[in-house]
């Protein structure tokens, strides 16, 4: 009996140990990669760092749906080491999101002003950074629609105006709730926390297939409420499963759960995993293609931004999972992501990739942009998974 236990607690030991190596190398990594990126991007203040086109850095204005990821990635090298040189770029490249609270002209600002000033307020318990947030959930809420019961994605102008939407609401918007559960946290007012609510319940009744895969657009029509339209802006097809988008919606659900304790959230939060992790097109170091459905598969790109927010979303709901079997599958799951994208097939060499830590994400293949790149937004979720691990 005695051996066995000791040889078990040996393993136990050396998986644990292994556990930290991980984290310690890629945040090792992290911090030198990171200063090779602030040394070209700081002079490019007040734009943020985004992606790589033409191996030439792709910088970003704070009104983009990107901006947040960058001081967010600083938040977590601060939180990782505790090195105040993360914490004062960390609240220098915060600061330039400042004007964004009182911005309403897409949805994108619970991404933005949770992963910068979010972190931060966590962090640092910084006053004004909660006044920020707040502001930002009052704008974002500008956006909620009663009758529908959602919050509005985008305004129907440029490149949307063409598709004869009259309310679209995307999955990523799921993203976005996390802000409001906060300032209601944050202020005692539940005005938030209902509009977030009531936000997933419309998207899980409308966004979903019977399979747990999810639509991308769903557009609503503001005089009956009800859906009239089930498209893709990103993905491959309208009746395709977008990989990133079945991300987000992973991840959006399991914060629901958390914040919520709903059952109904739990439920959809495990049956998107379940989608994700019994994929059959789903290669054997877990990396998806862009979209599940992409027709010429495996000769298509993969996107490691979607395998990183999964690996974030699958670590958190394994935290919060009341079942023990479940929680050991997803963080299981979520690990092998991790070893893959430590690899040398998707992490960038040291020193190269204009210091972005990821290679092998797409944006938006149907746009033509930002395929099989760095992208910001990889990076962030990448560092998160493995914090929270
Ligand atoms: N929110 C946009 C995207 O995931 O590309």
């Amino acid at each position: 009996m005695r051996p066995v236990f000791y040889c078990l607690l040996a393993l136990l030991l050396m998986a644990c140990q292994g556990k930290q190596d991980l984290v310690k190398e890629n945040f090792d990594f992290a911090a030198k990669q990171t200063k090779i990126l602030l040394d070209e991007a700081t002079p490019k203040i007040p734009l943020l760092p985004r992606t790589v086109k033409n191996d030439t850095l792709v910088c970003t204005d704070i009104y983009d749906w990107v901006s947040g990821f960058f001081p967010g990635s600083l938040w977590y090298l601060y939180e990782y080491g505790k090195d105040d040189f993360w914490k004062s770029e960390a609240e220098k490249w915060t600061a330039l999101l400042e004007p964004v609270q009182y911005f309403y002209g897409h949805h994108d600002v619970g991404f933005m002003m949770q992963c910068s000033y979010g972190n931060g307020y966590r962090i640092t318990q910084n006053p004004a950074y909660k006044d920020v947030l707040v502001n930002t959930a009052k704008s974002l809420c500008k956006r909620y629609n009663a009758k529908i019961g959602s919050i509005q994605s985008w305004d129907i102008k440029g490149w949307q105006a063409q598709r004869g939407w009259m309310f679209p609401v995307i999955i990523d918007n799921m993203m976005n709730l996390e802000l409001l559960f906060n300032a209601s946290e944050l202020t005692g007012d539940t005005s938030f926390y209902n509009i977030a609510v009531s936000h997933a319940d419309v998207t899980l009744n409308n966004h979903y297939r019977p399979d747990y895969s999810c639509y991308h657009v769903v557009d609503y029509d503001p005089a009956t409420g009800l859906a009239r339209n089930h498209h893709t802006a990103q993905g491959y097809a309208h009746e395709s499963a977008w990989a990133r988008g079945q991300a987000w919606g992973l991840y959006g659900f399991t914060v629901c759960y958390r914040e919520t304790g709903y059952e109904r959230f739990l439920k959809q939060a495990e049956n998107i995993a379940a989608f994700i992790m019994n994929n059959p097109k789903i290669p054997t170091d877990l990396i998806p293609y862009w979209d599940y459905d992409a027709p010429n598969i495996p000769n298509e790109p993969r996107d490691a931004s979607a395998a990183a927010i999964t690996a974030s979303a699958l670590v958190q709901l394994a935290a919060i999972s009341p079942d023990a079997k479940k929680a050991d599958s997803y963080r299981a799951y979520a690990n092998k992501i991790l070893e893959s994208l430590s690899s040398p097939a998707y992490r960038a060499e040291p020193g190269a990739n204009h210091g972005f830590l990821l290679r092998h994400s797409v944006g938006s293949i149907p746009h033509g942009s930002e395929v099989d790149a760095p992208l910001n937004y990889a990076d962030y979720y990448f560092l998160e998974a493995l914090l929270k691990r």
